[in-house]
């Protein structure tokens, strides 16, 4: 019988969306504008990853800091309600929850991130016990959990010696500062996830090439998200590229990438080979763009399925 009770735990960040439509003209200070249409959500790319993977069969538990707050229980509910475990979840007192305010002009968005409880999450709070209660280890969005950027290579340390496996998507630095010691962080990250402009940013490298072969040695997989161009995975031994699914009909592209690491890593922890796992990454990724939003393609397993083989003449076994 399998002793853990959970596939994955996920580290991350957690925040509401308010997303505003609408809006006539553009803001200004000292003037207001009226904006027609709004959405307040849960938001967070981490969290659209653990929907996700929940949704495609993966037991997911979900590690985080809300605010004592409203937000804050809107993030849980939903949560909740997509089948995440949120027991591991820890309410700061003195902090608000994250909120990320979105004003879309047609493709286009400009957004203002409040981190708020986000940014006090360490890696001390995350204990061997929480820990050792999954096989996997995901974290995301590191730059955006400033308290735990500094010590991130010691959480994975500790994961790989507690015996499990790990994943990193490093998601973009606002401040672009990409203050992290790849060097002690990648020998104990099984599968890193960045896209290309993260690949490159990270590394101080100009194109794929030059990033990849800069930590190449000291990696276990290297996983390049491409967008339309598919994905490219990098490790000792072999290159392995695969194409994206041809979506001809792209409502949005948000939460691609994250669509992409549940397929992927629901792949990995059920021991598929790593060319399935980009496969598989390449479908959840596709399928994520045939509906507004990060979670909208994924209502259920059922759902997805009938996606991958209506849309994209695809046989997901999940
Ligand atoms: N327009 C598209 N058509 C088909 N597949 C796509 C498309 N966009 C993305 N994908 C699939 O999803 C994967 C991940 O997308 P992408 O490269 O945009 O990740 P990302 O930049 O990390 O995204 P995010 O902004 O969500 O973090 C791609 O490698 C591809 O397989
Ligand atoms: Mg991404």
């Amino acid at each position: 019988m399998d002793s853990k009770k959970y596939d994955v735990i996920i580290v991350g960040e957690l925040n509401v969306d308010l997303i505003l439509n609408g809006i006539e003209g553009t803001p200004e200070v000292g003037k207001e504008v009226f904006s027609r249409d709004m959405n307040l959500t849960l938001g967070s790319s981490s969290a659209i990853f653990a929907n996700n993977l929940s949704v495609l069969g993966a037991k997911v538990s979900f590690v985080g800091r809300v605010g004592n707050d409203s937000f804050g229980e809107l993030v849980v509910s939903s949560l909740k309600k997509s089948g995440v475990d949120i027991s591991n979840l820890i309410e700061t007192p003195d902090n608000y929850t994250g909120i990320t305010v979105a004003m879309n002009y047609g493709e286009d968005r400009a957004m203002v991130t409040y981190p708020g409880a986000m940014s006090d999450l360490k890696v001390i709070d995350i204990t061997d016990d929480k820990l050792s209660k999954a096989k996997h280890l995901h974290v995301s969005s590191i730059f955006l959990q400033e308290g735990l950027l500094p010590d991130i290579h010691i959480l994975f340390q500790r994961a790989k010696s507690l015996g499990m496996t790990t994943s990193l998507d490093p998601q973009w630095d606002p401040t672009e500062k990409w203050d992290v010691d790849l060097g002690r962080l990648l020998p104990y990250v099984d599968l890193f996830l960045p896209n290309e402009s993260e690949l490159m940013a990270m590394t101080y490298t100009q194109s794929i090439e030059a990033g990849i072969q800069k930590i190449r040695k000291i990696s276990n997989n290297i996983i390049v998200k491409q967008g339309s161009k598919g994905v490219s995975l990098y490790n000792q031994e072999e290159t392995i590229k695969t194409s994206a699914f041809l979506n001809n009909d792209v409502v949005d592209a948000i939460g691609a990438g994250d669509s992409f690491n549940s397929g992927f890593i629901n792949a990995f922890i059920n021991g598929k080979t790593l060319s399935k796992c980009s496969e598989e990454g390449a479908i959840t990724g596709a399928i994520n763009t045939t509906a507004s939003g990060g979670t909208a393609a994924f209502e259920s397993k059922e759902k997805v399925k009938k996606i991958a083989e209506t849309k994209f003449n695809y046989k997901l076994e999940i």
